[in-house]
């Protein structure tokens, strides 16, 4: 949500900062800007619409600074145009402020700041900041910003530069924030995706922390004031893994990585028959687990409940983490909460393994060293590689796989014995998906038959219905067609009025013991018109007559069922929206990692 980037070294300052919001524009991509300092004088750039526009206006451009910083917006506080777009300046245009997440009492501060005679020219939370900077600047940037933030409520991650000093100053609380330490030279990103091309080596800036950085160096201190001692650390991901390699889109390119990032999921995790995770709690002194997330994680925490229950026999209850944090939920010493999510920075996920202070805590994560990974206190990373496309994909069905060995570790914990059967045929499970992926053109051309619908139903049973609700996310992300999840039998409830002859409902339709009911349930659809697309792992007659498409999946045990389920699901979402001409890696409206509340 919303990129920033800065760079101070002996290198032409705008390519480098230009190339860092490319790599963030999956964060936000409805305006972007530039500050340089250049020959003692700040240049600012901005454009509303994607990074090319002001690229465009870049090349225009003839720039030779060594120092700057730059942002792309995912607007929240005014309308997507130049004026609200970052930076922004004080009223000297002597001070320039990129800003990710939420000024609260931005209102109260510009009525301040407007009766001490600044003048606030964008609708935005964060031109306060630059204003309040200006406020207590007297001659010390860091000093300025230090004094500044202590008003703000909210959450923020700055970077901020100043005419009249060859330094940038970065502080966060609650919006991330990494320095990239590279020979010469040091970066400011809001993701290691921005200046992964130029070094590995980075230092996260904490919650309530401050870093200097001049030509000397860079310096963190906390923003009371004391010195920080944040370690140098090693990002291990290549550049390679956040290109196309090929594909028209990331999320193409996701949905296809799946063999791949389920065998990284799975690697090294079942072994001489054991389960090995490097979690620090007792599962015997466990007697619930609360799950909270957000978005497609909190459909893998759904799955995740029947598979605790199923497997491990372990009581689960579900949340929304938006929900849970604000709604005084009972957690006990005993509980196990575990926060699932791709980004490891999601504002609600985050706020709710806060509020969470007296139990252990587990994360399942895919971006490492982010914030829920360092606060919970025990992890399972996914290790899917970075999640470029917007539409989650690769980083769901690695999150179900970890739920799985998750709940076979429960059970050996408990019971002394490991599932010895589901836990190798998990193992074979990649081999499983490869054979949907092998079907895409079939299930491209099917996909080109609702292109135009307006509205389709999803339904699922059991541990399949948070794969129906999945399925239906994608699809309305990506294409902005209506969908709806639905357990299958619930329609009868009321969603079967919406049933006519324009309107196509996808079944997830696996065997055992309720096969038969969910062909009652498709029943039911035909009977009012209803198009059927069936997912299904059964060749059987009754389903034949009454689908209009199938897609037919492999064979699997019913926990490991969602993981070939999906697949079919998500390539449909994207067939359909990119017939329908959408850049489906920046659907509109949406941004990866939802920084703010
Ligand atoms: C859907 C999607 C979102 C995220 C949600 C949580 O495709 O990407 O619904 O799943 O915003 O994000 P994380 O998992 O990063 O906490």
């Amino acid at each position: 949500m919303c990129g920033i980037v800065g760079y101070l070294g002996k290198k032409s300052a705008t390519p480098i900062l230009l190339s860092g919001l490319k790599r963030l524009e999956y964060r936000g991509y409805d305006s972007a800007g530039i500050c340089v300092l250049e020959n003692g004088a700040l240049k600012t750039f901005k454009k509303e619409g994607p990074i090319k526009m002001l690229a465009a206006e870049l090349d225009k451009q003839s720039l030779n600074s060594q120092i700057g910083i730059a942002h792309t917006r995912w607007a929240t506080h005014g309308q997507p145009n130049e004026t609200n777009a970052h930076p922004h300046y004080d009223c000297q245009h002597k001070i320039a402020v990129v800003h990710n997440g939420i000024i609260e009492n931005f209102e109260g501060l510009k009525i301040l700041l407007a009766k001490e005679g600044h003048k606030i020219v964008s609708e935005t939370d964060s031109e306060v900041i630059a204003h309040l900077i200006e406020k207590f600047y007297h001659g010390d940037l860091e000093q300025a910003v230090l004094e500044a933030v202590k008003l703000l409520e909210g959450t923020f991650g700055l970077a901020v530069i100043s005419e009249s000093e060859k330094k940038l100053v970065a502080a966060r609380r609650g919006s991330p924030l990494i320095l990239g330490i590279g020979p010469d030279e040091i970066f400011i990103a809001s993701d290691a995706s921005a200046i992964i091309e130029y070094t590995n080596q980075v230092v996260y800036l904490e919650d309530n922390e401050i870093a200097t950085i001049s030509e000397q160096g860079y310096e963190v201190k906390s923003l009371d004031g004391h010195n920080a001692n944040n370690q140098v650390t090693e990002i291990k991901w290549t550049i390679d893994e956040i290109e196309k390699s090929g594909f028209e889109h990331f999320m193409l390119k996701e949905i296809f990585e799946q063999p791949k990032t389920i065998a990284n999921a799975l690697r090294g995790r079942i072994k001489d028959g054991k389960i090995k995770l490097s979690v620090n709690f007792d599962a015997k002194k466990i007697d619930k687990i609360i799950i909270t997330a957000c978005g497609t994680s909190w459909h893998s925490a759904l799955i995740g409940k029947y598979l605790l229950e199923k497997i491990a026999g372990m009581p689960t209850e579900v949340d929304y983490a938006s929900e849970f944090r604000y709604r005084h939920p009972i957690v006990r010493d005993n509980n196990l909460l575990i926060v699932i999510s791709q980004s490891g920075e999601t504002a609600d996920t985050l706020a709710a393994l806060r509020e969470t202070k007296n139990c252990q805590t587990l994360g399942i994560i895919n971006s490492v060293g982010s914030t829920i990974a360092r606060e919970v206190k025990s992890g399972i990373y996914l290790h899917a590689g970075p999640e470029i496309g917007v539409a989650s994909t690769k980083a769901f069905t690695s999150q179900v796989a970890s739920l799985i060995l998750l709940a076979l570790y429960i059970k050996e914990q408990i019971s002394g014995e490991l599932d010895q059967a589901l836990s190798d045929e998990l193992l074979i499970i990649p081999e499983k998906i490869q054979t949907i992926l092998d079907q895409a053109e079939n299930i491209k051309a099917i996909s080109q038959n609702f292109v135009s619908a307006k509205n389709l139903l999803y339904l699922g049973r059991g541990i399949n219905f948070p794969v129906a609700l999945e399925g239906a996310l994608k699809l309305k992300e990506v294409s902005y067609i209506h969908a709806e999840g639905y357990p299958a039998a619930e329609m009868k409830h009321g969603p079967i009025a919406l049933i006519d002859k324009n309107m196509f409902v996808v079944f997830i339709v696996n065997h055992g013991p309720i096969f038969e009911k969910i062909v009652s349930n498709m029943q039911e659809v035909r009977a009012r018109g209803g198009r059927i697309i069936a997912i299904t792992d059964v060749k059987d007659a009754a389903v034949e007559k009454l689908s209009e498409f199938i897609i037919t999946v492999p064979s699997v045990s019913e926990e490991l069922s969602p993981l070939v389920n999906i697949i079919p699901l998500q390539l449909m979402s994207y067939y359909v929206a990119s017939a329908n001409g959408i850049n489906v890696d920046k659907p509109r409206n949406l941004a990866k990692s939802v920084t703010v509340e």
